[in-house]
């Protein structure tokens, strides 16, 4: 497959939105979308794929200070398990570097048992429980990455 990871503007709107649908069965609006897209402090990435030029992949998160907060990740449920979520999200986290992120948090449902796995095998860790988080009354678990360099800090 011929990839690309891209900085999503306005006109992937619809495309945020039907993915989103197809894999999460639709957790944001399309003004949410909006904003999420037109937001300069959001960073809003979407995996293309270069020959049919489809959004097989999409991440955005929010940068603070020195923390990035992960607000939404999916793969297309047709290409879930071939390294795609791998992909998209190591590249998010590389260019969060350059943002001089330290620490990475998400939320996750705590019965979404792929999601929990793949972030897992990123290194994340659970630090705490967010009870009632989610409009369907479940509870979230609040991950956890350092990508603090502390070679580099202790210099
Ligand atoms: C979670 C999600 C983004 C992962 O993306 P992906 O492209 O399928 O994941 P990858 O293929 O990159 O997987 C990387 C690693 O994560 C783990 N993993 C991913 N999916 C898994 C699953 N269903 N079961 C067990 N482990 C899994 C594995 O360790 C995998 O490595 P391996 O395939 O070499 O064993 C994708 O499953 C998705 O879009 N799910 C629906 C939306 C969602 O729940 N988003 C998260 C909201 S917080």
């Amino acid at each position: 497959m011929n990839l690309s990871i891209i900085q999503l503007g306005t006109m992937h709107l619809n495309e945020c939105l039907n993915l989103d649908q197809k894999s999460l069965n639709g957790i944001w609006s399309k003004s949410q979308w909006l904003r999420e897209l037109t937001n300069p402090k959001r960073i809003c990435l979407g995996l293309i794929e270069l020959d049919t030029k489809k959004l097989l992949g999409l991440c955005s998160a929010w940068s603070v200070l020195d923390e990035l907060h992960i607000t939404f990740m999916a793969v297309h449920p047709r290409h879930q398990r071939k390294g795609l979520g791998r992909f998209l999200l190591t590249d998010l986290i590389k260019r969060s570097k350059s943002l001089q992120t330290n620490h990475i948090h998400l939320e996750v449902k705590k019965n979404n048992e792929q999601a929990k796995a793949f972030y897992n095998s990123m290194g994340f860790k659970t630090i705490g429980n967010r009870s009632n988080f989610y409009k369907d009354g479940s509870d979230a678990l609040l991950l956890y990455k350092e990508t603090i360099n502390k070679s580099l800090n202790q210099q």
